[in-house]
């Protein structure tokens, strides 16, 4: 599976360093390329001459070589590498990673890096538990960059809890099961809402809801990095997301949105409704600014939105999948139940405003998934992009599950 597969490994200042030959010799005789890349403080952990060894590559420390003056690009392998792991991650590669930085050759590729990159934190425990590292963490997260937790152990302090970097077996189990699910999705055809909508007031207000969109591009992202051609209706928020295999349709009020998806939906195998779309819209937007008067209250008379997502799941074709989102503050499973039904979906994923990181703007959400056969299935708190992928998998089963029914029922 990694057979000439190009891995570029960061090693920063840490004792974990220690355990990268390891993992190099096991990325080895699972054939890939590794490279190495060290940040000056990793040489005090780990030395270059038993990296290249294990590696049968140069170890690259610096973008120039002192004995010759040549100069080998910065950014090349961050280009032209299927993956990059950050092995150990520092507090402070991490911090800098966060920021921008670019002073040493490590964090050059990882800032021009266009395959997945992994990370693995490895500090000792108070470090690791400091808000500041795990804002980093979350914000490392939020832009891609996929994280394997460290665990809990003993810690070079002589302290015990987490902060120690994931084993080097289990490093390789993260990397090989990335390659493997890459092209789980290859050939669908994915079309997702995601972010709030803008019903305007007047040419000044609006109103709309607390969604960023997190959700959303998150679930875009996962299923473009496994395979799927993605269409993300989205709209406005801050993200921005730029991949290859994702076609980005910027809208503003519902009724764009239910446009756009419809248009879109007539080629999709999978049909994702994310968006906090606003039920309601001002039913007659003044054209120019409403003044404020100081005795009279203002009235806004609202008319209701088409329901994209009821659209989309009544007019489904067959072996097309539709997913829709409940939001909910109580009676939460009964309300999702009500409406997988009334949509027509085959799945709802609820979220409920009662769970602390869970719903709008967090970096993390609380799922539970509801299916047609009457299965609730509860997932803990993860990172956005981990119920992405949890999501993904239940996808994969339904949508295994849909070409049984198409195909295998079908009349010889
Ligand atoms: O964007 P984030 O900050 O990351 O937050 C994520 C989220 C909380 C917005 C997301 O996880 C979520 O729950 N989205 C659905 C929120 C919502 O509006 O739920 P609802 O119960 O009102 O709608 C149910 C479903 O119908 C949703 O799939 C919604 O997209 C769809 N809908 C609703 C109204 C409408 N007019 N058209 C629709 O398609």
């Amino acid at each position: 599976m990694l057979k000439g597969k190009k891995i570029v490994i960061g090693i920063t200042g840490s004792i974990a360093a220690y355990k990268i030959p390891l993992l190099i010799r096991l990325l080895k005789k699972e054939g890939a390329d590794v490279h190495v890349v060290c940040t000056p403080d990793a040489l005090h952990f780990v030395t270059p001459l038993t990296l290249s060894v294990v590696a049968e590559t140069p170890v690259l420390t610096k973008p120039f070589n002192e004995e010759d003056g040549s100069w080998h690009s910065h950014v090349e392998l961050g280009i032209s590498a299927d993956l990059m792991l950050i092995a150990p991650a520092s507090a402070n590669t991490m911090a800098k990673m966060c920021a921008g930085i670019a002073d040493n050759l490590l964090l050059t590729i990882w800032l021009a890096a266009r395959c997945p990159v992994f990370f693995a934190p490895a500090m000792d425990l108070d470090m690791y538990r400091h808000h500041t590292t795990q804002r980093n963490i979350q914000t490392l997260c939020s832009m891609g960059n996929i994280l394997i937790e460290p665990k809990e152990g003993e810690l070079a302090s002589g302290l015990c809890g987490e902060g120690r970097m994931e084993e080097p077996e289990a490093i390789l189990g993260f990397i090989q099961q990335h390659f493997r699910s890459q092209h789980d999705f290859a050939g669908k055809r994915v079309l997702i809402s995601a972010g709030p909508t803008r019903e305007p007031i007047d040419p000044v207000r609006f109103l709309s809801n607390h969604s960023t969109g997190k959700m959303g591009y998150a679930l875009a992202t996962t299923l473009a990095n496994r395979g799927a051609e993605v269409h993300l209706v989205s709209g406005p928020v801050d993200l921005r997301i730029n991949h290859p295999n994702v076609q980005v349709m910027p809208v503003n009020t519902a009724s764009e949105m239910f446009d756009a998806c419809v248009a879109l939906a007539k080629q999709a195998d999978l049909i994702i409704m994310t968006a906090a779309v606003a039920d309601y819209k001002p039913a007659h937007p003044a054209s120019e600014k409403i003044k404020k008067s100081e005795r009279d209250k203002l009235s806004l008379s609202l008319e209701p939105n088409p329901d994209i997502l009821e659209c989309l799941g009544k007019n489904k074709r067959e072996n097309q999948l539709v997913v829709g989102f409940a939001l909910e503050t109580h009676n939460e499973i009964d309300f999702a139940r009500q409406k997988l039904y009334n949509k027509q979906a085959d799945l709802i994923v609820l979220n409920s405003l009662n769970d602390s990181g869970a719903g709008f703007a967090t970096d993390t959400n609380k799922v539970t998934l509801l299916d047609k056969e009457n299965a609730v299935t509860e997932l803990p708190l993860m990172l956005k992009n981990e119920v992405a992928e949890k999501i993904a998998n239940r996808l994969l089963e339904l949508l295994g599950n849909k070409s049984v029914t198409g195909s295998e029922l079908a009349p010889e």
